[in-house]
């Protein structure tokens, strides 16, 4: 597998660009091979040591940034944990494969790379994390049997500041591909991310608990969620975003848990759904346990092509029903903004708004939403709307059921 042209064109005007500063001596990050360092590009032999400790080398280095630097070629991976703080900022450069192993078993923790506690991470390459799920899909069954077995996320990052991840593949993840907790200030840019439509609880970006995530021209299709927003998330700008297969771009669930907090802030323009479940996504529990905000969102040019249901505000929501009725949701949606939607509803709802009896969604715009019906019933789209109170303006198909 090679980087395509555009981006081995970038890493070209990168690499130029990286002579003109390298030029001057303080700049020069020191690299370190993880060939250099034991590891076997055979696709067989466990990496993870060998991973570890250029890690501690590059983490440790004092005088002066680290470059760890994965070349082409299969490097078969256990389980790594890459823990900060660092000493200095660390670039790791993927070229090659990083292979998971495919019992899901020999993979003893939550997450198959992990890394925790670092500012200035810098993730670039066009090498690819294959997490071998295939496997480990069928026995996906939590939700029905509580001796599941515990399946690992391909990439996570917890108390992680003022990093990035740029250009990199993931394929076939276990669970979710990457996955955020309390991370802040983090671009997502240029990455791929592949799994089958039917591989479940595959998301490929999960965040919680998170601030000022960018994420911009991303190519994502997935068995679960392109892109998961959770509780205690504010800020978060996505642009340049494809997604399908998928269940779209989703905000929640929420409202489950205790201690959930506000989700504030999204921004997510330029984005194509293709032949995903969903589009336009936010959950929120029936029986909620938590009181928060979610607020000030805007969903900007967005195209939809067969999306099940392109606009989708569920304030019941139920995967496995019967669920418990302990009441309407706690969840206050709020300053919600829609503009420039349009494409193909599977669904003849292809707007769905249907908000809390105890909390109605306030100041919730429309404008412009061209929105088709293509599916097998027949006859035009549709809008429901309960318990909101908003505006419409402009192009409005299906009919408007705000003003
Ligand atoms: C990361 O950023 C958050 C929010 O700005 C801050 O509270 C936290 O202390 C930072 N962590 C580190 C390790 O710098
Ligand atoms: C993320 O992108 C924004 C906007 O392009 C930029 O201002 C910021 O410096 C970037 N942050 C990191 C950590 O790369
Ligand atoms: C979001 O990111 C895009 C692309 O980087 C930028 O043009 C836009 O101004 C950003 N919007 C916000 C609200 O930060
Ligand atoms: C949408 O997905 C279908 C099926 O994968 C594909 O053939 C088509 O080219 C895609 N359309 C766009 C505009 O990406």
């Amino acid at each position: 597998m090679t980087c395509n042209i555009a981006s081995a064109f970038k890493a070209l005007c990168l690499s130029l660009l990286f002579v003109a500063v390298a030029s001057r001596p303080t700049f020069r990050p020191k690299v370190f091979n993880v060939q250099s360092y034991g590891a076997k590009p055979d696709g067989k032999t466990d990496n993870a040591n060998a991973f570890t400790k250029v890690w501690k080398n590059a983490c440790e280095r004092r005088d002066g940034s680290s470059k760890i630097y994965v070349p082409k070629g299969t490097f078969y991976l256990g389980g790594v944990e890459f823990i900060g703080p660092c000493k200095n900022q660390i670039e790791f450069v993927i070229d090659g494969t990083l292979l998971a192993p495919a019992n899901p078993s020999d993979i003893k923790q939550d997450t198959w790379i992990n890394f925790r506690y670092i500012n200035n991470l810098f993730i670039s390459g066009c090498g690819i994390l294959d997490g071998q799920g295939k496997q480990s899909w069928p026995l996906n069954d939590c939700h029905k049997n509580t001796n599941c077995p515990k399946l690992a996320m391909t990439m996570g990052f917890a108390f992680v500041n003022n990093s990035r991840i740029n250009g990199i593949t993931s394929l076939n993840s276990k669970m979710g591909h990457f996955n955020f907790f309390s991370v802040h200030h983090f671009n997502i840019t240029d990455v791929t991310i592949t799994a089958p439509g039917d591989s479940p609880n595959t998301d490929g970006i999960k965040f919680g608990f998170s601030s000022n995530i960018h994420i911009s021209n991303t190519h994502i299709g997935t068995g679960d969620d392109c892109i998961a927003i959770l509780s205690g998330t504010s800020n978060v700008n996505i642009s340049n975003v494809n997604c399908g297969p998928g269940h779209g771009i989703s905000v929640g669930s929420l409202g489950k848990n205790k201690d959930e907090k506000d989700v504030q802030g999204l921004t997510v323009r330029d984005i194509v759904f293709n032949g995903t479940s969903d589009g336009i996504r936010i959950k929120t529990w029936e029986s909620s346990a938590s009181k928060i905000i979610v607020s000030n969102f805007v969903y900007e040019n967005i195209q939809m092509i067969n999306v099940g249901k392109p606009i989708n505000i569920d304030q019941k929501y139920c995967p496995y029903p019967p669920c418990e009725k302990k009441g309407e949701s706690h969840v206050q949606i709020k300053d919600l903004k829609l503009k420039n939607i349009y494409g193909t509803s599977k669904n003849k709802v292809a707007v769905n708004l249907q908000c809390s009896k105890s909390f109605p969604c306030k100041n919730v715009e429309l404008i412009d939403i061209n929105l088709k019906h293509n599916g097998v019933e027949g006859g035009p789209s549709t809008a429901v709307c309960e318990n909101i109170d908003g505006s419409a303006r402009g192009k409005m198909i299906p009919q408007n059921c705000l003003n």
